[in-house]
């Protein structure tokens, strides 16, 4: 399963790819806002310097909602840099887009994706990855998980190509199940990649290790 971070934080992205586990990094309008990031201008720099970081995609979201203007934006998104992967949202013009970039050749990641149904459109319409957002419907009680497992079942039942990237990921256990149910990628904060290398017992044991070396060796 490949490590995606989902933040436009330059700081923890570094931190990611310096811990030699980071493929690719997703980024949304609430996520450049958080980081102070507004312009046009800006907003495109700031793409290029993710990008310039990790050495994979990194989705880079669409403000238009009608599939010219998304069309218009994905195509400038695209030409900033090759690991572009130009996101769209769950919405019908969203797939008319995704269809057309598709055939251009140009990756692209369907987000703010609640139901199968959504994954089975997108994945008709050529999407690249494919983001179901399991911690917001956990939010809402809805089994996330669930949703996960259903569109993995539609997928393979059609050997779809379409990527599910398991979005909206707030802690460990998700990671975990999502590698247990087969999702292609998990995107999440550094925190809950960061908690999977944790344990109490690796702890004390290590404590000991060095406790007994020390005793042996001064
Ligand atoms: O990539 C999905 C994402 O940004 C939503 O995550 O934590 O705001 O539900 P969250």
């Amino acid at each position: 399963m490949k490590f995606f971070i989902d933040t436009a934080n330059l700081a923890e992205i570094k931190e990611a790819h310096d811990m030699g586990i980071l493929d690719g990094v997703t980024t949304n309008p609430s996520l450049m806002a958080k980081e102070g990031i507004t312009g046009t201008n800006n907003i495109l720099n700031h793409y290029v310097n993710i990008c310039s970081i990790v050495d994979g995609p990194v989705s880079a979201e669409v403000i238009a909602t009608d599939v010219d203007g998304i069309i218009r934006e994905g195509e400038a998104l695209a030409a900033l840099h090759p690991n572009i992967v130009v996101k769209v949202p769950m919405i019908l013009e969203g797939i008319k887009a995704i269809k057309h970039f598709s055939s251009q050749g140009i990756p692209t990641n369907c987000t703010l994706l609640f139901t199968p149904g959504q994954a089975l459109l997108a994945a008709k319409a050529g999407a690249t990855y494919i983001s179901p957002f399991l911690g917001r419907l956990d939010d809402v009680s809805t089994d996330g998980l669930q949703l996960i497992e259903q569109i993995r079942t539609i997928y393979d039942n059609y050997q779809f190509e379409t990527q599910i990237l398991a979005a909206s990921v707030r802690h460990p256990m998700h990671i975990i199940h999502c590698a247990t149910i087969g999702a292609d990628v998990m995107t999440g904060p550094l925190s809950a990649i960061k908690a999977l290398a944790k344990h109490p017992l690796t702890d004390l044991g290590l404590q000991q290790f060095l406790a007994d070396y020390a005793k042996g060796n001064g």
